[in-house]
């Protein structure tokens, strides 16, 4: 059969377009598309106040805080354990429209290992802070700064602010805040993963309760975020993941997710997927994050018209789509970024804010918890970069400064 050959993930090498290019001395100053230029070599003077402002209002707040700074940062693109470091950042004054944030905790995601590797498709100048995710505590602010005080949690609105550090000063309008009544890593990993799992249930087909969704990476954390909405959601799922010694384990801990059946890459070809479509319908919505085999595996489950929308890579293969699932099944290939997603939405505040506000409602419902979790300190950096590298680990690394 003829088979149309789709790009799962398009490995492009952009370099963010910088719409404010703001080369900063030290590394806590970012503009909403791009983590500033850090350069903390000595001799290097760039005029870093150039977006930040200019008026100096207050100064962090204790000298030791200053002192204490420090991040992860990488000079080079390369393998994280060889080009990441910690080290000592200087941070820039509070501006007018700014605030200080000191970092409680930021995950390892996938997209920053590419970043590092110089892979991702959106990739900031160097040196650069690594992390694209995570949690802080607003303990400073700009006297023009009006929709944040100090206490408040607040997450990256977009990618590329730089997240493994301690601290940072960071311009208000790239901040969304967030309650500070949910768990600590929930709030450390909602600005992605979840976040992409609500606008995958929710934007691509009219999913009813009752309906099924079909997925790879299952015990991925953007898996285990569809897990528990569509569970919410009164959709059935069924979740693929790769076999390993200990998978009856991981299927008790995602079925106690709401996850209607856990089977291994293996089972989709075999005639038990009968058995399981005697219990739910076929799926109407497939969400593949790994490619290759597997997402042509997944396509071929879909029922007459449902749709297949890819958001991730991770097996590194191109998607195979047999040219009948086109022709006679008329099927949907879609694909889906949650960075593009919130750029198209960066002046609805509301849009962003009714998402946040859904999932924190499920949080304090106790149904959508953050996924399997191992925390790290900055110090133990290279036991957390060479975890998140690790296949079949389940559970995500998260840096809690
Ligand atoms: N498009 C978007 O907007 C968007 C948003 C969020 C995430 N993503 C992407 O989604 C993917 C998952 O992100 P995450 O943070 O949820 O990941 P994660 O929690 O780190 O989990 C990684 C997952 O990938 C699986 N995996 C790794 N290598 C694989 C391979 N060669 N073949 C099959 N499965 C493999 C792992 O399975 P094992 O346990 O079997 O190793 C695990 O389920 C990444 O590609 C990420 O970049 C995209």
């Amino acid at each position: 059969m003829k088979a149309a050959n789709v790009s799962c993930f398009v490995f492009k090498f952009i370099r963010i377009h910088r719409r404010e290019l703001c080369r900063a001395r030290t590394a806590g100053q970012q503009s909403s598309t791009t983590q500033f230029q850090q350069d903390c070599s000595p001799g290097h003077h760039l005029p870093f106040n150039r977006c930040i402002g200019h008026i100096l209002h207050r100064r962090y707040s204790t000298e030791s805080s200053v002192k204490d700074c420090r991040g992860l940062l990488y000079r080079n693109h390369g393998d994280p354990s060889q080009v990441v470091q910690l080290e000592p950042m200087e941070l820039p004054p509070v501006g007018a429209k700014s605030v200080l944030v000191k970092i409680l905790a930021a995950p390892i995601n996938p997209s920053d290992i590419n970043m590092i590797q110089g892979t991702y498709a959106i990739l900031p100048d160097l040196p650069a802070v690594g992390g694209n995710e995570g949690v802080g505590q607003v303990t400073e602010v700009g006297s023009q700064v009006t929709t944040l005080k100090v206490g408040d949690w607040v997450i990256p609105r977009d990618a590329g602010l730089g997240t493994w550090r301690s601290a940072a000063v960071l311009k208000e309008d790239d901040l969304i805040t967030l309650p500070s009544d949910i768990p600590l890593l929930s709030a450390a990993t909602l600005g992605v993963n979840p976040c992409t799992a609500v606008r995958m249930l929710s934007d691509f087909e009219a999913l009813k309760p009752g309906d099924t969704v079909i997925q790879n990476a299952a015990n991925s954390g953007v898996g285990q975020a569809v897990i528990q909405i569509a569970a919410a959601r009164g959709l059935h799922t069924i979740n693929v993941v790769r076999d390993r010694p200990d998978l009856q384990q991981l299927t008790d801990r995602l079925r106690a997710m709401g996850a209607t059946h856990v089977i291994k890459e293996e089972t989709l070809r075999r005639p038990e997927m009968k058995d399981i479509f005697k219990t739910c319908p076929r799926p109407r919505l497939a969400l593949n994050g790994v490619g290759g085999k597997s997402a042509t595996e997944l396509l071929r489950q879909l029922q007459h018209g449902g749709t297949m929308v890819t958001y991730g890579g991770m097996a590194k293969q191109p998607i195979t789509v047999p040219v009948s699932a086109l022709i006679f099944k008329d099927v949907k290939i879609q694909g889906f970024w949650v960075t593009r997603w919130k750029k198209n939405h960066i002046h609805d505040e509301g849009a962003m804010r009714t998402m946040l506000d859904e999932l924190c409602s499920l949080i304090r419902a106790g149904k959508l918890s953050a996924p399997a979790c191992a925390e790290h300190s900055l110090q133990d950096f290279q036991k957390a970069l060479d975890a998140a590298m690790q296949p079949y680990s389940s559970a995500k690394q998260v840096v809690v400064m």
